[in-house]
């Protein structure tokens, strides 16, 4: 579906006005050798239209030898506005920053989104953010999920695939991307569409049984056959399949990291516009999977940091015909989102 510039550059006014972007207020675009011309392009020239004090910040991209590929969450824990004062004091001083280099919640990022800078990422193609545009009720339905996941004690994740983990929560906060920033010291991410959390240390047990359909990102594949995973006190201890099994415990062990094998954020997909077809259809490059992330009902499974475990490697994997729940209250079931207004809590 092609987009011409005047449809891409109305979906950043939306998206910049739904994040109150007001005349006069300082944006710094936030670019590399990564960032999409045309979404340079777009962002400048929105945010412009709306009276914005306008800079673009182009800062050299972070080389690390244990990243394979193009996309920029393969490796996590590092940023390339780290250690450089100069572009971290520009970001501080403006009000809004349009990420369009991928930063994700490193200690450089946090010190921005500390001082009451709120920070818009964007990475997808120009077509898919105009499909994705968020709205204020996707900012309801995240908020209110966000709320129930908040609530719980416990979350327990089942499916007729073989999926039967469980885990404790409450230690860590909670993710909750609904498309924009509306607040002071908020990140967001266009698009997006969920809820995340780490659970507590040591706590997940059971079984995950990764089924033909499932995606795994960054790898930016459906998986074909089943993978079976065996998590114990926090940790996958066992990866049982074929070769997608074997290549899945083969990209993780390279990393020579022992936290690489942990459980990091489960949480579940609420935008109902995200297909789960979306990845099929597009080349591994430019794109990020997010609509594989987002896609409503999808039990959002990853590994890697959290709980103070430090690794680069970093795995979301979306999946399908899972039934999530929190305190023993269903939140999807069967792989479809229990609207906020008939959860029974
Ligand atoms: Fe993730």
């Amino acid at each position: 579906m092609p987009v011409t510039h005047i449809q891409h550059t109305a979906a950043w006014r939306e998206v910049l006005t739904l994040s109150k972007l007001k005349a006069g207020e300082r944006v710094v675009i936030l670019t590399s050798v990564n960032s999409n011309p045309d979404l340079i392009a777009a962002a400048t020239h929105a945010a412009s239209d709306l009276g914005a004090v306008v800079v673009r910040l182009d800062i050299p991209p972070v080389f690390d030898l244990a990243q394979l590929g193009t996309d920029p969450t393969a490796v996590t824990g590092a940023s390339p506005i780290d250690g450089n004062p100069v572009a971290i004091e520009a970001m501080k001083a403006a009000d809004l920053v349009i990420d369009l280099v991928f930063l994700l919640f490193t200690p450089g990022q946090k010190e921005v989104l500390a001082s009451g800078t709120r920070m818009l990422l964007a990475y997808e193609d120009p077509e898919t953010l105009v499909r994705l545009v968020p709205t204020e009720d996707d900012r309801r339905r995240v908020l209110a999920a966000k709320a129930a996941f908040h609530a719980g004690r416990t979350m327990r994740v089942t499916s007729a695939a073989g999926t039967d983990l469980r885990a404790e929560i409450g230690d860590n906060p909670i993710t909750a991307e609904y498309g924009y920033v509306d607040e002071p010291g908020r990140w967001d991410h266009w698009p997006s569409g969920f809820v995340a959390r780490v659970p507590n240390r040591d706590t997940a047990e059971g079984t995950v049984v990764l089924a033909p359909g499932d995606i795994i990102l960054p790898f930016k594949s459906y998986v074909q056959s089943p993978i079976n995973l065996t998590i114990e006190k926090g940790l996958i201890t066992r990866i049982e399949g074929g070769f997608e099994a074997d290549f899945m415990r083969q990209y993780i062990e390279d990393f020579n990291e022992p936290d690489a094998f942990a459980i990091s954020h489960l949480g579940w997909g609420l935008q109902k516009r995200a297909r789960w077809t979306a990845m099929g259809l597009y080349d591994k490059h430019p794109t990020i999977g997010m609509e594989g992330r987002a896609f409503a009902g999808n039990f959002l499974f990853s590994t890697g940091p959290g709980n103070g475990r430090k690794t680069r490697c970093h795995l979301d994997i979306p999946m399908r015909n899972c039934s999530f729940f929190v305190d023993d209250v269903p939140m999807t079931r069967d792989g479809r989102v229990i609207p906020s207004d008939q959860i029974a809590n």
